[in-house]
């Protein structure tokens, strides 16, 4: 059976790009492979060194992963620090990623242009660690969203090169994975780019939002004027909303809204009532859980302890077999 590794960062509520880019088809692989999914909150420390809040922003991904329907019966459901020799590994792999291509990478180089002056280089080999989360569980699988596709390009360049060096078949092969036909990118609300939390508050739509929230914020999202003649283009902001609405919406309704549109007979209004009247029945489910599993310490930390087991056992095998690769012996 083939291996799936992802994880998300820690660094405060689970938003609709994380959800449609991730977490959802992580609920639907747990049925069909052997899945390890992770709380990334080594890789938090990237943007956030402090551990203020660290332990409250793990803890509601947790609880946000079982309320989408994560089962730590079928996935191994972890925090990533709980598995130290992803560290060590990292450290081997960082010998042999090289700079030139870790600043190639469009990921690091939003970062840099946003706050320069926090440059560490901890956000600079961000991709070696994501790499060694991958690798050492042999993970081939890896459900992400498209921002995500270079890193997995990078993570096969230095399983390659493991190999290569060390000239061995160890590390395999690992893909960006969805179950759609492309790789999705949601659009925030706030009329440019994809939706992420450095945006602010009113571009995401959070899965814990209330019902309130997630109508206010859609009525708040930016669109423009209107057309003002038939089958005039769309602009970029209202393109992004159309796009959420192909997410949560019946095709039917989009083509409604669409038709409208084309005709320049649109109203925003009517249009936005319906896409957050849709997203929050999308989403739901989810909602209600997050309440009902966030008053259980008991149960997050029996999920937590048992995915850390698992993992480690992991990882432990791929560690020792690994050291014996680079030549790592004991003289004693
Ligand atoms: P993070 O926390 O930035 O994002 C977590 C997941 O959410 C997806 N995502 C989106 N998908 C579609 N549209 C959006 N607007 C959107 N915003 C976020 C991301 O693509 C990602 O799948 N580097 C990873 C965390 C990580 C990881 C790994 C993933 C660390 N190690 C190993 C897979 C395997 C990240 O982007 O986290």
């Amino acid at each position: 059976m083939e291996t799936v590794v992802s994880g998300i960062r820690s660094t405060g509520k689970l938003h609709l790009g994380n959800y449609y880019g991730a977490l959802k088809n992580f609920v639907k692989m747990q049925d069909e492979y052997n899945c390890f999914f992770f709380i990334a909150d080594l890789h938090s420390l990237t943007t956030h060194p402090t551990p203020h809040g660290l332990k409250e922003t793990v803890r509601n991904v947790v609880v946000e992963y079982l309320a989408a329907g994560l089962d730590p019966e079928k996935s191994t459901i972890y925090v990533q620090s709980d598995v130290p020799e992803v560290a060590e590994l990292y450290l081997y792999m960082n010998m042999n990623a090289y700079l030139g291509e870790l600043e190639r990478s469009t990921a690091f180089k939003d970062k840099v242009r946003a706050s320069p002056n926090n440059v560490n280089a901890g956000l600079l080999t961000y991709p070696v660690l994501m790499a060694c989360d991958i690798l050492i569980h042999h993970g081939t699988k890896v459900p992400v969203g498209k921002d995500q596709e270079q890193h997995l390009e990078m993570t096969r360049t230095f399983g390659n090169r493991f190999n290569r060096l060390y000239e061995v078949d160890y590390f395999k092969e690992s893909f960006a994975f969805t179950y759609s036909d492309k790789l999705i990118k949601i659009p925030g609300l706030s009329g440019q780019g994809k939706m992420g939390k450095s945006n602010g508050d009113a571009d995401c739509i959070y899965l814990s939002d209330t019902e309130e929230a997630v109508r206010k914020k859609i009525m708040r999202a930016v669109t423009d004027a209107g057309p003002t003649q038939e089958n005039q283009e769309k602009p970029e902001a209202v393109q992004n909303l159309f796009d959420l609405m192909n997410v949560v919406s019946t095709p039917d309704t989009v083509q409604h809204f669409d038709n409208l549109y084309n005709k320049a007979e649109i109203r925003y209004g009517d249009f936005k009532k319906q896409l957050a009247e849709d997203m929050i029945i999308a989403t739901s489910d989810v909602r209600a859980r997050i309440n009902e599993i966030n008053q259980d310490d008991a149960y997050i930390a029996k999920v937590l302890k048992l995915g850390a087991e698992k993992a480690q056992a992991s990882a432990q095998k791929t560690m020792k077999e690994v050291r014996e690769i680079i030549g790592l012996k004991k003289l004693y």
